[in-house]
Formats: structure tokens, sequence, C-alpha cells
């Protein structure tokens, strides 16, 4: 039974196979790894609760599969590549019995401070190898990670460490992005007021600001270590053990908090990684995404690191120093897979072509895009500039929820077309449904993306609040699990996502919730009310425009937008920062007090001369005013 896939034909008679009988193709997959104890069953399952297992009663730990099962054949090969921040500071390289060292080292320092089996624990970090090595570890003592973005506020922090009921975090002094400075453990200081369920911090020290550290709860990274042995047998695992936990945002309400599983992600994002990628042994394989989302969990430190692969991370920015960093670190290392986001793509595209000229890449053979639709432009330009037309583009389609990556071409084996993830992944059933739930039959087709059947990494439930994770997925067509987003079946039967179909919005690859955005702005003390809502961007995908209503009627509304801004990066973070925002005397609201988005989103467009039905409005006179003051 083979795990790779080598051609289109064996593409069809895997995906064939998958559907007549998932249970055997997942059970052929499941077996190339180590289990403590295999599988009773291979799956139960039901959409209406939603309940999903997978391998059950399988026994594993998911580290001995990244690191202990490579030591003998892949011992002294590089595991990780780190490049820093700054191209003058040195490249640091561990190899995959260093990693494994590091790992149970941490894992030793995890236990000395209280942690044990079952436990969340929050790594708050910058793109550090002790980042990957931290979240290792946790997996090592059988912890339930919980990773947050270091871009995110002291606020969304606290949010997530108290939704998980976290008792330990791992943080830094602080990170470097670029030219900026990240105080990451001012931030945590911050946050940990408002938390009463942390007992421990561990802190790493990267940039050497001062920082404070409280007696009895706060410990340092270097001196935790020197007390610990490289030595730590793993914690034995179920197969439906929870692995993490990873906060998303949704249409209402704060952000979920999704969890996988430990057998089924493990077996997922290895097989995608390889098949996807069409991963070679002994490759370097670079994803840019950074582990404070889904991307960097599964395809910058579990799949390659399942793989054998050697994954190079990267702790800067694209345009640091300038905007040919990409494709010098490319160069640099002899990147050979290169997995980034159309934003980054789409804003390199921006800065010309002077800053790609001076570099061969000619190591590359697979370019990735994941994270939101590419548009052809950015696709040719990928293609043309980075590819040299000598690497197949897998544009992936996934989301946090799936896990790994559900909808792709697989390298070089699928026929490519510009600004289409193409064809399912064995394992993957999509439907479309029309909205009242019918289910689109044949080519050309344009509906709701749902799945009928449940694939090894499915989400399991939004932790503690399992309610949300059926409402939130599985609610809306009986049966289904419901992705968000709309998609086109085209002649061929090729898939190509549309964008979303609800009020959440991609901003450079991000996934932000509206209506968490207008919480932040309403924090702002003279702001009564406020609607936010998505607008085309060329470089981000969508911007964000905010509708404010000022309690006051403030005329320094120039003062008002730079105070809105700091209030959402204090309680978001940066990422959510307005690109546009319009101080309004009144929303758009129906009778019975909804506010009409679908009239905003016209005028965020531009699009005012079609704006549609707006007699049930309790006042039409409002949207006048919002017309003439649009920016
Ligand atoms: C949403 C999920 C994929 C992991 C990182 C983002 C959009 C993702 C594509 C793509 C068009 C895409 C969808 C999806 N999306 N990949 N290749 N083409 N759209 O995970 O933050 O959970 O976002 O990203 O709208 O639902 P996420």
């Amino acid at each position: 039974m083979s795990f790779r896939i080598n051609s289109f034909e064996e593409y069809q008679n895997e995906y064939t196979k998958s559907v007549e009988n998932p249970e055997q193709f997942w059970a052929d997959k499941a077996g190339h790894f180590q289990w403590r104890k295999k599988w009773d069953k291979v799956l139960e399952w039901n959409f209406e609760k939603p309940d999903v297992k997978w391998f059950i009663g399988g026994r594993l730990n998911i580290t001995e599969n990244c690191l202990d099962r490579h030591l003998a054949e892949r011992g002294d090969q590089t595991a990780i590549i780190w490049e820093p921040n700054s191209p003058n500071e040195e490249v640091r390289k561990l190899t995959y019995k260093e990693l494994h060292e590091e790992v149970c080292r941490f894992a030793n320092v995890l236990k000395n401070n209280g942690a044990k089996k079952g436990d969340r624990i929050c790594i708050y970090m910058p793109m550090v190898p002790e980042l990957a090595i931290a979240v290792l570890a946790c997996a090592r003592i059988g912890a339930i990670h919980s990773v947050v973005f270091g871009g995110f506020s002291f606020s969304s922090l606290a949010d997530r460490i108290n939704d998980a009921e976290c008792n330990l975090v791992v943080t830094a002094d602080g990170g470097y992005r670029g030219a900026k400075d990240i105080p990451l453990k001012v931030i945590v200081d911050e946050a940990l007021q408002i938390c009463p369920s942390v007992k421990k911090v561990v802190t790493l020290k990267r940039t050497g600001i001062a920082v404070n550290m409280q007696s009895g709860r706060d410990v340092w990274w270097h001196d935790e270590v020197k007390k610990a042995t490289t030595e730590f047998v793993a914690e034995e695992m179920d197969s439906e053990d929870k692995l993490f936990i990873l906060y998303t945002s949704g249409s209402t309400g704060k952000p979920k908090g999704v969890v996988h599983t430990i057998g089924g992600y493990m077996v997922y994002t290895a097989y995608t990684f390889q098949n996807v990628f069409q991963y070679k042994e002994a490759e370097v394989f670079w994803c840019t995404a950074d582990v404070g989302w889904v991307t960097g969990h599964s395809y910058l430190i579990y799949g390659p690191l399942l793989s054998g692969a050697t994954t190079l991370m990267f702790e800067g920015i694209p345009t640091f120093p300038d905007a040919g960093r990409f494709w010098s670190v490319i160069d640099k290392h002899k990147v050979n897979i290169f997995y980034t986001a159309p934003t980054a793509i789409r804003s390199l595209e921006a800065m010309g072509l002077d800053f790609v000229k001076p570099y061969k890449l000619d190591s590359l053979r697979v370019l990735g895009s994941v994270g939101e639709p590419i548009n052809e432009e950015a696709w040719h330009w990928y293609e043309e500039n980075i590819g040299k037309k000598n690497c197949p583009i897998v544009d992936t389609w996934w989301q946090t929820e799936t896990g790994g990556i559900m909808i792709s071409p697989l390298a070089g084996i699928t026929k490519t077309k510009p600004s289409f993830a193409t064809l399912p992944l064995p394992g993957i059933q999509p439907v479309l449904l029309d909205e009242k739930g019918n289910v689109l039959e044949g080519n050309n087709v344009e509906g709701r993306l749902c799945m009928k059947f449940p694939w090894p990494s499915i989400i399991r439930t939004t932790y503690g609040n399992h309610e949300r994770c059926h409402d939130a997925y599985f609610s809306q067509f009986k049966g289904y699990y419901f992705t968000g987003d709309g998609c086109k079946r085209d002649e061929n039967g090729y898939y190509r996502i549309t964008g979303r179909v609800d009020d959440v919005i991609k901003v450079s690859g991000h996934l932000l919730g509206t209506a968490e955005i207008e919480n932040a702005i309403n924090e702002h003390p003279d702001i009564v009310e406020s609607a936010v809502v998505g607008f085309q961007h060329d470089i981000k995908g969508w911007g964000i425009y905010a509708f404010v209503i000022d309690e006051h009627g403030r005329t320094d509304t120039d003062e008002l937008k730079k105070e809105i801004i700091a209030t959402v990066n204090k309680f978001m973070g940066a990422i959510a920062k307005p690109d546009k925002i319009q101080v309004v005397k009144g929303l758009p609201k129906t009778r019975s007090g909804k506010i009409m988005r679908r009239i905003l989103r016209k005028i965020a467009e531009g699009d005012v001369a079609n704006l549609g039905d707006t007699s049930t409005l309790l006042d039409p006179a409002v949207v006048d005013e919002i017309k003439l003051g649009a920016i």
C-alpha cells in the first residue's frame, strides 16, 4: 500500500478508492506511522452532533513520529533551518538529533514547572526555533498547545488564555519583525492581570530588552534548560486526545478555539504534505506562514517533520531589509519548495522586478499559494518571475478547521488553471449546495462549498463549547460540514473558491470577524456604534471599512480616526487596523434593528448607484448622508 501518488492516473485510482472504501484507504495511510498500539476501529462519525473519531483506540505520541522515528535513518540531517530577521545575524540549523534532544529537554522543563498531560499551554513567541521546540515539547508531554500569533494584542491574548484556561505560558522577552521590536513579555504581563489560571511563565531571551520577572511565576528559558536532561519518554496518548487548540474568527462573538486531535491530524498533514508538494527526500521546504496560524502548524512544523523533511523557519518579514528578502533566502538556503500567500506575492509584485532580478531562484521546484484566492495576474507573475515557468503552482484551499489541504493540484501531476484550486485530494468529498441546501449536481455550477464525508483532520470541537462547533459548521446544512466559502465548479470539475459568504473577511490572508473588529472599535469611549465591512483591495485582497457613530458629534475626525486605530491596536492587534473610517450620524437599519450590511458593502465598494431596495429601512435618509461622506 503506497503513501505516495506519482501520476494523474494514480490520483484518480486513489481518489476512487478513498470514496468507495474510506476506512480501508485511511487505515493503509495510517499504517505508515509508528503507533504504540494499533487502532481497533478506523472511523465513527455523525455530522449531526457532530461527533467524529478516527483510528479509535490507537495509542501514540506524534513527536515519536516527528522525531524519534527519524533518528536512525536521518539523525544528522537538518530538521530546521532558521533564518533570522536580520540577514547579518547567524543562521541556526538543528539536526533531527538535536531537535529531538531540545524537545526532550524542554518537555522536562514543562514538567518541572508543573505542566502535565491534558493541560493547556499558551505559546506566544516570535518565529525562532524555540517556538517549534515548545510546540513539540507540549505534544511530547501530552499537553495541548494553544499558539497565539505574536501580532495579537494583550486583550486578544487574554481572551485566548482564559477561554482555554491555560496554566502555563511560554513567551520571549521580545521579538523582531522587520525594523520593529515587539515587547512580547510586556504584553503577556498585561494580559496576565486578567488571567487567573496561569501559574507559570517561561520566558526566552531573544531581544535582551529589560523585562519584569514576577517571582514565583516567571522563570527564564535558559535557566530552566540548564536544570533539565535531554531524555524524556514520550507520553502515550490516545488517537483522539487533543493535540492543539487554535483560535479562528467567526461571524459572531469572540474567536473560536478550533480543536484538532492527534491521530487523524498526524496522518492527514503528512499525507497532504508529501503528495501536494510531491516532496522528495532531503529537499528544503519553506512555508512562510507564522506558526501562529494553522498553515504554520501543519506545513512548517508537523507535515514536514513527520515526513523527515528540512523545514525552513523565517523570523522576519518579506520587505526587510528590502523587498528581495524572500528571493535572497531562497538562494541562500537552496529552497526547493516555497509556500506563501497571495497577499505577499501581490505586494512584492508591486515593488517591481528589480528586487527579483539579482537572484537565481534555480533551486525552486514547486511553488505554493495559500490563504485566499490568488488572482490570475498574481498567479502569472509568480509562475513567470519566481518559478521561471519551470515550477508547478499548487493553489491550496483549506481552513483552520480542516487541519490540512483539501482542494489542490498535486505538483506536476494535476494540470493547473490560474485561480482554480482544481481538484479535491483523496478522501475529500466536496459538494456545492444552493441557498436552500439542494445539492448542485454536475459541472458549471456555483454554490456554497460543503463536505459530505469526514477526513482524518476535520475539526472535532470548539474548545469548551461543543454547541458552537455544531452551530458554526454543521447546522446550516443538515448532514454536511459547511465551509463558509462560495465556490464554482467549472466544466472540467475544477473548483474555484470565490470567497467568504459570511461576515468574516480575509485581510492579507488573515481571517477577521467583522463583529470582532466592531467590538474592538466600540471600546473607544466616544463610539456608540460601528459597522465594519470589507472592500476589495489590490494588495490585501480585502480591506477594512469601518462606519462609526461618535457620541459627541466630534468634528476633529482625523484625531478621532487615529484614536480608533489605536483602540483597535490595543484590543485586537495591528492586523485588524481599519483602512478607512467614516464617521456617520446613523447606520442603515431595518425596522427590526438589523444593520443592512449589503448597503454598507456597496458603499464601501464605491458602487453607490446600485444600492438596491432601501425601502425597508427604518430611516432611508441615513443612506444619503453615508453616500455623501463615503471615502
Ligand atoms: C479561509 C480559511 C488555509 C489555511 C490558512 C487560512 C480562504 C484559504 C484559499 C485558497 C481561496 C482560500 C477561504 C477559507 N482560503 N485558502 N487557496 N483559495 N481561498 O486558514 O484562516 O482558517 O482561513 O481562507 O476563504 O475559508 P483560515
